[in-house]
């Protein structure tokens, strides 16, 4: 008999065995390695992480180091991605909780859109954390995140020490679904007041779409011109911004600001057309938050001696608070490229000499 012959005759005799098995036991051979394979996987905290999408380049670090964290840990991260859609992000908040996963951690895009859900996974005793966005009215059993009033703080400090006083800007902040946007935009107007500068008009980009802060540049040229400064809600709303600008050789006439500490944001501020960008522990953030998830699953204390509270509107939820740098062409190296946050010759890659 051929190698080939005698190969085909030991699986169908194997098939046919385990067949006979099968039918003995009511099917309890693939049940039974279901079952030790579930075990296997249930032995460990299983985490359930909705992002919003992976379009804007820090949501990548956060999930590399939390899915990191987590498994150093041994718990188990199934991630899950809405692509912008809210009601996506429901069905997968909803798959979590039919999966029964221990703890869920949301990047909320809309909370109207998953109050619901929220209470179901509590309901259930799956415990919520909320993120880096807070999820108002929904009572999540922990928030963490930056100091958002903070950014927009040290986005209008940024442009007063570059000299604005008695100016006048223009903002282009993210959407309001998000509830970052309102606190960043309010610490930047307070500094915008207390130093006498006038707000021409604040547009918040739907989705956080980059090609809806450029088009409004476009389609907005008087006030642009007749603005100091453009506040951008973040760097990837700045990209567009400037690109708009260049093309109206205005670039590196106006301050601008983002957050993220982008790669290309970082060039643009060594190359003079972005005046400064907030720096966000990405890291921290994300170990912190994994951290907390295995502690917070297994009764124990949370990762941190210092936490604040915030009031959701349905509860005072615990809150941990991750503070954030300013970054401009000065600090540049001390901040972004000493932590190893960027290469330099990523951040210099255009400019010359350096
Ligand atoms: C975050 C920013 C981010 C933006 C868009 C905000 O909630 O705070 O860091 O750039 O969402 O994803």
């Amino acid at each position: 008999m051929g190698k080939r012959r005698f190969y085909i005759l030991r699986v169908i005799t194997s098939l046919l065995i385990a067949a006979f098995l099968c039918t003995c036991s009511g099917c309890s051979a693939p049940a039974m390695e279901t079952d030790s394979s579930n075990k296997e996987k249930t032995d460990k905290i299983q985490i359930g992480m909705c992002f919003d999408s992976f379009v804007i380049e820090r949501w990548q670090r956060d999930r590399d180091v939390f899915v990191s964290t987590a498994k150093e840990l041994g718990a188990e991260v199934n991630v899950q991605n809405a692509n912008g859609d809210p009601l996506k992000q429901k069905e997968q908040i909803e798959y979590f909780i039919k999966k029964g996963m221990d703890i869920i951690v949301i990047i909320s895009i809309d909370p109207e859109k998953i109050v619901d859900s929220v209470k179901k996974a509590q309901d259930e005793g799956i415990k919520v954390i909320a993120y880096d966005r807070p999820i108002t009215n929904a009572g999540a059993d922990l928030y963490i995140s930056f100091d958002n009033e903070m950014v927009g703080e040290m986005m209008g400090e940024a442009f007063v020490k570059s000299g604005l006083k008695g100016g006048k800007v223009v903002m282009i902040c993210g959407p309001l679904t998000d509830n970052n946007v309102p606190m960043v935009r309010d610490g930047f107007t307070r500094v915008m007041e207390e130093n006498d500068n006038e707000v021409l008009d604040i547009y918040y980009a739907d989705g956080w779409k980059a090609e809806a802060a450029g088009d409004y540049v476009y389609s907005n040229t008087e006030l642009i011109e007749e603005a100091d400064a453009i506040m951008c809600g973040n760097d990837d709303l700045a990209s567009r911004v400037v690109y708009a600008l260049s093309e109206k050789r205005l670039a590196g006439k106006k301050l601008v600001s983002g957050q993220d500490a982008d790669l290309e944001a970082c060039q643009r501020i060594v190359e003079g057309t972005q005046l400064m960008t907030v720096y966000k522990p990405i890291e921290k953030l994300a170990r912190t938050a994994a951290e907390a998830a295995v502690a917070m699953v297994s009764g124990e204390e949370l990762p941190v001696d210092d936490i604040d509270e915030y009031d959701d509107g349905k509860k005072i939820v615990p809150y941990l608070k991750i503070e954030t740098v300013s970054v401009s062409a000065d600090n540049m190296d001390e901040v972004i490229i000493k932590s190893g946050f960027h290469l330099e010759e990523d951040v210099y890659l255009n400019v010359p000499g350096k």
